[in-house]
């Protein structure tokens, strides 16, 4: 199987109300147990590379490298797409050259009518090559790899506006915040997200900060329009309590202890662990056969 474009894969999603995984992508670990749990689970994905991560592992041409040869040489036959997290205008650019089959272009920190005129240029760019694409209006909260946002509601208004330049999916702020949410925190607004989802119709709508959100508010959010929920701090989470745990037991002092596919096969289990988990609670179990 072949990268492909997240379209169509949200769209059913949409259609069949459940939401697809964006989990993000760190190293080959990462890659490979993502992947191995949506072959497993017969379930679409979408691997999520923020620029941070992008340049952490060698650059784009680097990442497309290791997806297609991961694809290939574990025959993976589910809907895959390689999307860019974040990306600025020129980080967009970058990887359309580079073979991602998928972009977010996160323009939430400019103007409006700034955000609207780049969102178009690279609407265009992305679909001459039949790679999907992502905006954004209304800032998600907290941190990711240095890109900031205060959590603000989107204005559905604006939503509609970006939504009408044609992209592909949208990411609106409805008081979701990247990494551990704070215990003050007040929830996500459904109010805001019913308002969007009514001026944006069948746009699949992206869910970003997926970590930590409850369950019950996972399902409504599906329910009111949600087709792609993105995860990245959970999987790092599991992983690094997973690995913390191999140490603390002396483990890396046993025989061969010390070898690097035994370190990390604990952290390689829990993301696995928590990629299951994820798939079976956003629905999209089953939904690649
Ligand atoms: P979390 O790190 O909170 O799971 O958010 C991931 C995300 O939204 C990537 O864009």
């Amino acid at each position: 199987m072949y990268l492909v474009s997240a379209k169509d894969m949200l769209v059913k999603a949409k259609a069949g109300r459940y939401a697809v995984g964006q989990f993000n992508i760190n190293n080959l670990e990462w890659t490979k147990a993502i992947l191995m749990t949506a072959e497993e689970l017969k379930s679409p994905v979408i691997l999520g590379v923020s620029e941070g991560a992008g340049k952490y592992m060698g650059g784009y041409n680097a990442v497309v490298g290791m997806v297609n040869g991961l694809l290939k040489d574990l025959k993976i036959s589910v809907p895959v797409a390689l999307h860019l997290d974040h990306g600025s205008f020129e980080g967009c650019y970058k990887c359309l050259d580079a073979g991602f089959s998928s972009i977010m272009f996160d323009g939430s920190h400019y103007p409006i009518d700034e955000n609207v005129a780049k969102t178009t240029e690279l609407v265009a760019a992305a679909h001459k090559m039949g790679v999907s694409i992502e905006a954004e209006v209304g800032s998600i909260g907290g941190e990711e790899d240095g890109v900031i946002g205060m959590g603000e509601c989107a204005d559905p208004e604006e939503c509609k506006r970006v939504a009408d330049l044609g992209v592909d999916f949208l990411a609106a702020g409805i008081g979701n915040i990247h990494g551990v949410y704070p215990p003050n925190w007040k929830g996500l607004s459904f109010e805001t997200l019913d308002a969007i989802q009514k001026k944006t119709g069948i746009l699949p709508l992206v869910l970003h900060g997926g970590t930590g959100i409850p369950a019950d508010m996972i399902k409504k959010a599906i329910e009111l329009g949600v087709s792609k929920i993105n995860v990245n701090t959970e999987c790092q989470i599991s992983f690094t309590a997973a690995t913390r745990e191999y140490f603390e037991a002396n483990k890396d002092k046993a025989s061969k202890g010390f070898d690097p596919r035994k370190v990390l096969a604990p952290g390689f289990e829990a993301i696995k662990a928590t990629v299951k988990e994820k798939m079976e609670l956003f629905g999209s179990v089953g939904k690649a056969e």
